[in-house]
């Protein structure tokens, strides 16, 4: 559900039509529903609202300072993977205490700098950083709460470049191994062994890889207790699917997987932490794009936009569908064809849709690519000294540019030319 719709025949972002912000901002630009994002963000919340329970928003799927503090202000927590995104969390005011940081390889600088500002626990993915962070705390006086990220061997059947819970991943310490690991880090006078992690992956529409290693957690949570740590949280990660190509892959909704969920966690008396990225902000953001010219090559027919891989990575990068749209509702029925949907890029690479068949777009028309507010702008670039994409937010009949574009004395700027040249 989300708040794009047609309205006296141009689409509309909550009550902005897109064609009067094209027409400002220019194309391309990410469009973000403030509604969506509110309302993905509670559905998931109250799923859980009679669990003692902590979402942390994942900024890696959208970390614009405007999304964060949207989010933020619902009452959400953060779920960071660099000192940069933990910055971008405190700046969106976000309170330490509802941070959470994960990553494989964090540097002892941002060990140092997430424990100056006191986050509320970090994800362990190794032993080796178990033993970094146990110094850098002793170092600052202080002790780390800590959660091992258990890799359950899990095939969550979801795109391999975004499967993180299988044994050949590096992500997470293996499940046989967890147990131990809570041992030592008991030893330790910089860490306390407080909570368990897991995140088997994303875009998962399938329960079943989720209540497998949900069991998992759940045992371990058992012999943990045993063991005599004092368990204080379950990090369920994040992972919940979205429907990105119409009716055809409809993800479960929050409430069946709370009911899992809350399955594995019953009677532990832990608080219930999670992750979710895409499924709060994908479908709250749309990718504007103008058609710049149409052409038919020997084999097919192409629809050049002035949005590109740079802009939108995930069709090339993961083969992602995204359904696309016209911004003009007459263009909805007319008999159209089958194209690529290709950008100015110079690879081959580089299309937002393959052998698509779409309504009939002349040079000039916009259309919409939709459920692109996660890893979009994100995952942008500059890539052939293209102007970094701009990102507007819709709040009712309000629209604000979040990001700029910026102007080329900005991108040139950022390099620096030796003196010897
Ligand atoms: N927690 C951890 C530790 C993660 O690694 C991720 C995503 C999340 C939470 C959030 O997962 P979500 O709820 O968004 O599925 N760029 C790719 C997705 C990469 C996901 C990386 N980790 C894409 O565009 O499909």
């Amino acid at each position: 559900m989300h708040h794009f719709a047609y309205r006296g025949g141009v689409l509309h972002a909550e009550d902005v039509s897109v064609d009067a912000i094209a027409s400002k901002v220019g194309t391309p630009f990410y469009c973000y529903s403030t509604a969506t994002l509110t309302r993905h963000y509670k559905v998931f919340a109250e799923a859980f609202a009679n669990a003692d329970a902590l979402v942390c928003y994942s900024i890696k799927a959208n970390s614009n300072l405007a999304v964060l503090k949207t989010l933020g202000n619902l009452g959400s927590g953060m779920d960071v993977v660099s000192e940069g995104e933990l910055r971008r969390a405190r700046a969106a005011g976000v309170a330490p205490e509802k941070i959470v940081f994960s990553g494989v390889g964090k540097t002892r600088d941002e060990m140092a700098y997430a424990l100056s500002e006191g986050i509320y626990a970090f994800n362990v993915e190794s032993e080796a950083e178990l033993a970094v962070l146990n110094e850098v705390a002793g170092q600052a006086g202080v002790r780390a709460r800590v959660a091992f990220r258990v890799n359950p061997d899990i095939d969550p059947k979801t795109h391999k470049k975004i499967s993180t819970g299988k044994a050949e991943d590096k992500f997470g310490v293996p499940y046989e191994r967890a147990r131990g690991l809570y041992r030592e880090a008991a030893e330790m006078a910089g860490v306390t062994p407080s909570g368990i992690h897991m995140h088997i992956g994303s875009q998962i529409t399938d329960l079943k890889p989720f209540s497998d290693a949900f069991a998992l957690l759940r045992e371990l949570a058992g012999q943990l207790k045993e063991d005599g740590c004092d368990l204080e949280f379950i990090n369920f990660g994040g992972g919940l699917g979205v429907p990105y190509r119409g009716n055809n892959d409809i993800p479960p909704h929050p409430d069946e997987y709370a009911a899992i969920v809350l399955a594995a966690a019953k009677d532990l008396k832990v608080k219930l932490l999670f992750e979710p990225g895409r499924m709060i902000a994908a479908n709250a953001g749309i990718l504007v794009t103008r058609v710049l010219y149409t052409k038919t090559g020997a084999a097919q027919s192409f629809t050049i936009v002035d949005a590109a891989m740079n802009d939108l990575i995930r069709p090339t990068l993961y083969e992602a569908w995204h359904d696309i749209i016209p911004v003009d509702e007459r263009l909805v029925d007319t008999p159209g064809q089958i194209t690529d949907v290709v950008g100015p890029v110079c690879e081959t690479g580089d299309y937002l849709a393959l052998a698509r068949k779409l309504p009939e777009y002349s040079s000039g028309d916009l259309m919409a690519v939709l459920t692109a507010g996660a890893y979009g702008a994100a995952q942008s670039s500059s890539y052939n000294t293209r102007l970094l994409i701009p990102e507007v937010l819709v709040k009712d009949d309000q629209y604000a540019l979040i990001r700029p574009r910026p102007t080329y004395d900005d991108l040139l700027g950022r390099d620096k030319v030796p003196d010897w040249l």
